[in-house]
């Protein structure tokens, strides 16, 4: 299927995908392929997941919106639920990633101007991924998504990720900075992890300069690396707190929560959404984190995840391409020594999904709920393409 109608920001699609069921999907011509991505780690539960499908037929047949001018039951259970999860103590409700990582901006500044400074900055890392809209891509470390688009949104500088020193420099230099914007593993960037005890010293970095410590969960947050948030792996707990991808499991919303001050700086008009925190997507949220708490599907995420970089790691033993092999549960990165683009279309010919990011890293996000035959599938095909690997 082709048209000439959409705006062309995604290139050529390499397959229609019709339906999915768990870990699966299946092509319009009835090609099934096992799903390495989740839909960027989007589809934690997996396709179709009949808790949600259920919560959102119901929903959807009781009321869609009703606009945030009056209280949506849902909305409010769900925020409940969130600030429970994650020890924050307020919400905002939007649409996507790139609109939380939007508002945790916005706090930011605003807490800013309450301590003074006239132009609030947030510091952000090297390498980091926001979103798309004009301030996320501005907050966003990589010149590919800020091209094109100058002049971009000011108040921001940017450190090296994983580098305490490297923050503590600037910040000595820079009386502006009110906040720091992190992911906890980088996920666009090339799935890197910082070294263990980094949230803590950004934390204690933090306090000390009466920064906020804005943690950017949109891609690790929702159960997949292991906890329910991955700065829940250490002992910090942020100021705020953005979310969205795994939340809704397909169905758009985006979060983002704030506890201390932070949580108090928005005031009616500061900020808004008509769809934020409607009541079909809170309804799908709630069915999102029923399931991952009943079923512990951190747990299973993390032991899956294992078993998936074990058994590659194992396979790959001789492999003279691999770089490194590294991740936190369903969330995993190999590293190759050479740009490896083509291997997705490699991988889609034999019936898997899998993702290339940062040029050279093969990034897999697969449901939290894979089976250990499916993770043994997914290494039993993409082993021998990497170990055969030569260049795009
Ligand atoms: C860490 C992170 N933040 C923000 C975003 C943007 O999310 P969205 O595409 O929903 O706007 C992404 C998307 O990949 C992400 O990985």
């Amino acid at each position: 299927m082709t048209t000439n109608s959409l705006m062309n920001t995604y290139g050529a699609r390499a397959a229609t995908l019709v339906r999915g069921a768990g870990c699966w999907l299946w092509d319009d011509n009835g090609k099934k392929y096992l799903d390495g991505l989740s839909g960027i780690a989007v589809c934690g539960l997996g396709h179709s997941h009949p808790d949600v499908t259920a919560a959102v037929a119901e929903q959807a047949g009781v009321l869609t919106h009703c606009s945030n001018f009056f209280d949506i039951p849902k909305q409010l259970e769900l925020a409940e639920k969130l600030c429970a999860i994650s020890g924050m103590s307020k919400v905002f409700f939007g649409n996507s990633g790139a609109e939380a990582n939007e508002a945790a901006i916005k706090i930011a500044r605003l807490y800013g101007h309450r301590r003074g400074i006239k132009l609030p900055t947030v510091l952000v890392m090297d390498n980091a991924f926001h979103g798309r809209t004009l301030a996320t891509l501005s907050a966003s470390g990589g010149r590919r998504v800020q091209a094109g688009f100058e002049p971009l949104v000011a108040g921001f500088v940017r450190a090296p990720y994983n580098d305490i020193d490297a923050i503590n420099r600037i910040a000595d230099n820079n009386a502006n900075i009110c906040a720091v914007l992190v992911e906890p593993i980088q996920g666009e960037g090339g799935v890197n992890l910082p070294a263990d005890n980094y949230l803590e010293d950004l934390k204690a970095l933090c306090e000390r300069r009466k920064w906020l410590l804005m943690a950017d969960e949109v891609q690790t947050g929702n159960g997949r690396t292991g906890k329910y948030f991955c700065y829940q792996h250490s002992s910090v707990l942020p100021d705020v707190v953005t979310t969205s991808k795994g939340l809704g499991n397909g169905v758009p919303i985006g979060a983002c929560l704030a506890t201390g001050l932070a949580a108090d700086v928005m005031q009616p008009g500061n900020h808004g959404s008509t769809f934020g925190g409607n009541p079909l997507s809170c309804a799908a949220a709630l069915a999102v984190i029923t399931c991952i708490e009943q079923q512990q599907l951190s747990v299973r995420a993390a032991a899956v995840g294992e078993r998936i970089m074990l058994g590659l790691q194992c396979a790959l033993t001789s492999a003279d391409n691999v770089v490194a092999i590294r991740g936190r549960g369903c969330m995993i990165g190999i590293q190759l020594d050479r740009p490896c683009k083509s291997l997705f279309l490699q991988a889609l010919r034999n019936g898997l999904v899998i993702n290339v990011t940062a040029d050279s890293v093969i990034r897999l996000l697969p449901a939290l709920i894979m089976s250990d035959d499916e993770a043994d599938l997914l290494i039993d095909t993409l082993a021998p393409l990497i170990g055969a690997f030569k260049q795009d």
